[in-house]
């Protein structure tokens, strides 16, 4: 994820922003950069690699002004060189920015044809022409700003700084995180709590949609609608701070409204987004030769891998057999030499899955991990790791890692469909055009947790709870299900929604609430027969879909949480969200410790 700062001072701001930015180093970043108004001109030090790259350039070339913005870079559009880091600026506005600009093809063709110049080969750069030409229309930096926030589509977090305004800084947030610092004279913008703990312990956090304007006493926010609101100022403890709950009562709710930001970050990882193709690390084997793939991991990774299984299938026209590492570690499965196993962890500590790891080495197979942790053991035994870039998940229910195992898998599948050749260049850019707006839409399904606290409350006093799915929806039924077990002790059952009539059906009564996952996908129709078997019987139906999926469901569900349209390749990544808020908002409901459920650990490194 990028880093972003600002700080309105009352001193040379230019060694201030470095401190704060070397607190967003843990990140991950491949450039930085730094613009401070000196004399009233947005003037800016930027450099490639690390924060002492940008240090040296300082010290060649100091920076006055007490006003300023900083940026540590991951590349997202445009390789990681000096040009391209940020922030990006025009004569009128300097922009720093974390997250991703989907439409900015379409907004740059526009600029430049009404004669702008742009220079990198970055999204944010058409952000800080936009703003520009609203100034140059009259505008002034507020107004300019709220006028181009709309024309953006994405996820992201932003922070300008304006020619000639040395006590105005403009920040703004859309799924990425940004947080306000409140100094004695002096005012901040940061991508967390971490970045302001040199300046301030009071902060408040930015909620999606809001932009604010700061000056050297205050900050005034706005929300999406540009109504004035008030957000909680909150302490944030020197202690705490290093892992930071942010305005979260838990940290699971924090990393459930962490992943349009992580998993976008994670994609721009495995993504070349100026040309909608997947960019992989090299394979130590060529996909050509591959006859199968096995996949094995434990609980919530495992669900990950059975979604990637129908991707694989899929788009990579592989055979895959999936197990439970508990399972696969014994069976002594035969295995053809130079196959692929992959395994997935969030910890990459677990002991069955490294057990099964070691098993799938003896057996001559090519080991990819997708881990969360780098360092980890797996991952040092690993032929190639793809990393998940969730950053640290703290919760013992895994939320956020399961969508970037899910986000990395998804790219793997469709780069070996590449590599095998069975699929065309233009199926590879829908596919990867459909994950580019993921973030985007994760925001979106976000906003139905209001809906889900209500929920939550008549959940709250079931016993018994049924979870059906077809397709890549059936390992969310069954990931919806453990969720749900793990932290609110409330027992359930994740089953294939075609299996309803072989058995399961006579659970059915007005008692048992049962949660249809059903996006209005390929097998829609035959869910929906399910359904009414439930609703014949007086079950409960809770339906997980979207709006052509209520225009067509025939069923009166007792309550129906619609998500947006989107396409069917990442329906998993998206309703993974209302999944986990229903377990967590029960939970909360109920009363038991979300983060650190009874009986459980955040990896089970033992048997
Ligand atoms: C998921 O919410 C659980 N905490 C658990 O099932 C977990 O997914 C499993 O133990 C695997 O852990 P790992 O991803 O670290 O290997």
């Amino acid at each position: 994820m990028c880093g972003i700062v600002g700080i309105l001072g009352r001193e040379a701001v230019a060694d201030q922003l470095v401190d704060a930015l070397k607190r967003l180093e843990y990140r991950g970043y491949d450039s930085a950069g730094v613009a401070t108004l000196e004399g009233g001109k947005l003037t800016r030090r930027r450099a490639e690699g690390k924060l002492k790259n940008l240090e040296k350039r300082l010290r060649d070339e100091p920076l006055a002004g007490t006003s300023g913005i900083g940026h540590t870079r991951w590349a997202t559009h445009g390789r990681p060189t000096e040009n391209n880091a940020h922030p990006h600026a025009t004569e009128q506005v300097a922009v720093v920015h974390n997250g991703i600009i989907e439409n900015y093809r379409e907004l740059r063709a526009q600029l430049e044809k009404e004669g702008a110049k742009f220079v990198t080969q970055t999204d944010t750069e058409a952000v800080a022409h936009l703003v520009s030409r609203e100034i140059k229309k009259g505008l002034s930096p507020a107004d300019a700003v709220a006028a181009t926030l709309p024309q953006l589509r994405g996820a992201f977090a932003l922070a300008f700084l304006f020619a000639g305004k040395d006590d105005l800084l403009i920040g703004a947030r859309k799924g990425s995180p940004l947080a306000i610092g409140y100094g004695d004279g002096e005012m901040y913008l940061g991508s967390d709590a971490i970045a302001l703990a040199p300046f301030t312990d009071t902060i408040s956090y930015l909620e999606d949609g809001d932009w604010v304007e700061l000056n050297h006493k205050g900050a005034a926010v706005h929300d999406a609608g540009n109504r004035a609101v008030k957000r909680q100022v909150l302490k944030s403890s020197a202690s705490s701070v290093l892992i930071d709950k942010g305005n979260h009562r838990h940290f699971m709710a924090k990393e459930i409204h962490e992943q349009p930001e992580v998993v976008g970050h994670t994609l721009a990882h495995y993504l070349d987004m100026a040309n909608e193709r997947i960019d992989l690390p090299k394979l130590p084997f060529d996909p050509a030769n591959l006859k199968r793939i096995s996949i094995s991991a434990c609980g919530t990774a495992y669900y990950a891998g059975l979604v990637a299984k129908y991707w694989f299938e899929r788009y990579a026209r592989l055979p895959v057999e999936i197990d439970v590492a508990s399972e696969f570690r014994y069976r002594e499965a035969p295995m053809n030499e130079g196959d692929l196993a992959i395994f997935v962890s969030q910890s990459g500590e677990t002991a069955d899955t490294l057990a099964s790891l070691r098993y799938a080495k003896e057996q001559k197979q090519h080991v990819v991990s997708v881990v969360n942790v780098p360092t980890s053991t797996i991952a040092r035994e690993s032929d190639v790791v793809l990393p998940t870039l969730a950053g640290p998940e703290i919760g013992v229910a895994s939320t956020k890692a399961f969508t970037c195992q899910l986000a990395v898998l998804a790219c793997f599948a469709i780069a070996m469909g590449r590599a095998r050749g069975v699929l065309s260049e233009k199926q590879e850019q829908e596919l990867v055009h459909a994950l580019i707006e993921v973030p985007r839409h994760m925001a979106q399904a976000l906003t139905l947790e209001p809906q889900i606290e209500a929920l939550a409350r008549d959940l709250a006093k079931c016993k018994d709870v049924l979870y059906l799915g077809r397709g890549t929806s059936y390992p969310l039924a069954l990931e919806g299900a453990l969720k749900l077990k793990e932290i609110s002790y409330i027992h359930a059952e994740g089953y294939a929604a075609g299996e309803l009539k072989h058995g399961p059906i006579a659970l059915i009564d007005e008692t048992m609430p049962v949660i249809v996952i059903a996006p209005h996908d390929r097998v829609f129709e035959k869910t929906v027969s399910n359904m009414q078997e439930v609703a014949a019987r007086g079950g409960r139906i809770i339906l997980v879909t979207d709006a052509k999926g209520v225009a067509a469901a025939p069923v009166d569900s007792v309550l129906t949480l619609t998500l947006p349209d989107v396409p069917e390749t990442i329906t998993p990544l998206i309703y993974a969200l209302p999944v986990q808020l229903i377990a967590y908002h029960t939970a909360v409901t109920i009363g038991t410790d979300v983060d650190q459920p009874r009986n459980l650990a955040k990896s089970v490194t033992v048997e």
